[in-house]
């Protein structure tokens, strides 16, 4: 049995989920639980979109088999005395900027584990620090699960496609596309060979700097597993963005080869 654990207002990244959940599952539970506990006091919990209809819908539509949307109380009955927290992989970028982020999303994906005990969980390469952690979680608490991380879908334009996006005005949306721009530059001067980690940042904070309607949280490049900031490109690297636009925060990344030499 494959797990596919979302929040709902579900896009094709992730039906693209499900797609791989069923090809190495017979049964695909998707979950549907906007988690509370992942969000801060000034983050958009209470505007993020809800539409579990049209959610089941979809996933009916794409094979899904079975549609878990417990609510708050069944998933949080009370205040929990044991959490799952991490050091390192969580501890910049998204964990940075969003304290105790992490903590709530590990804790609500082991719980998902135990109470949906799949042999398969798929997660998405656009939260790419999300997914190093869970791996990782799995390897250190030795969840008996395979993760399966599927790449991230994108809008013909390049914008990566998110629940958030829905909040974007038609001028935010073409800001918003400067992430994207940026993450294609870091990945151009990659393949042709450019592996000093500086000098890709520099070319993606110059990207982002044509659109000052951006607010830029962060630019990095790190290791794809670790986290850990890279300084020249050996093994997988990620480059990873975070901006404000409006009130919408984006988040996007793309995974940088070296080139072979
Ligand atoms: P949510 O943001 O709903 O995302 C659910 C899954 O879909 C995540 O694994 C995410 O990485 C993946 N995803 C989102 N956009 C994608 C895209 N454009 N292409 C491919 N995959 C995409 O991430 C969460 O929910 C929560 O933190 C959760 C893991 C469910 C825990 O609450």
């Amino acid at each position: 049995m494959a797990l596919v654990p979302t929040m709902g207002a579900l896009h094709e990244g992730h039906l693209s989920l499900v797609d791989l959940g069923r090809e190495r599952a017979d049964v695909v539970v998707v979950s549907v639980f906007v988690n509370p506990t992942q969000f801060g006091p000034n983050d958009d919990f209470d505007r993020y979109p809800r539409d579990l209809e049209r959610d089941v819908r979809l996933l009916a539509g794409r094979g899904a088999s079975i549609v878990f949307a417990p609510d708050t109380r069944t998933m949080y009955p009370g205040p929990l005395m044991t959490t799952v927290t991490m050091r390192g992989i969580t501890d910049d970028l998204e964990g940075a900027h969003r304290p105790g982020h992490f903590d709530g999303v590990l804790t609500i994906v082991a719980k998902l584990f135990n109470v949906v005990q799949p042999d398969v969980a798929v997660f998405g390469q656009k939260d790419a620090q999300q997914a190093a952690a869970i791996r990782r979680m799995v390897a250190d608490l030795d969840f008996p699960i395979e993760v399966i991380v599927g790449t991230t879908v994108r809008e013909p334009d390049g914008l990566a496609l998110s629940s958030r996006n829905a909040f974007l005005s038609a001028s935010d949306r073409r800001e918003a596309l400067a992430l994207h721009a940026a993450l294609d530059r870091a990945d151009s001067l990659a393949r042709e060979g450019i592996d000093d980690a500086g000098r890709l940042l520099e070319a993606m904070r110059e990207e982002l700097a044509r659109h000052p309607a951006l607010v830029v949280d962060y630019v990095a490049i790190v290791e794809r597993d670790s986290f850990r900031p890279v300084r020249r490109l050996s093994g997988p690297a990620v480059a990873a963005v975070a901006a404000r636009v409006g009130d919408t925060r984006l988040i996007d990344n793309v995974v940088l080869e070296p080139r072979e030499r």
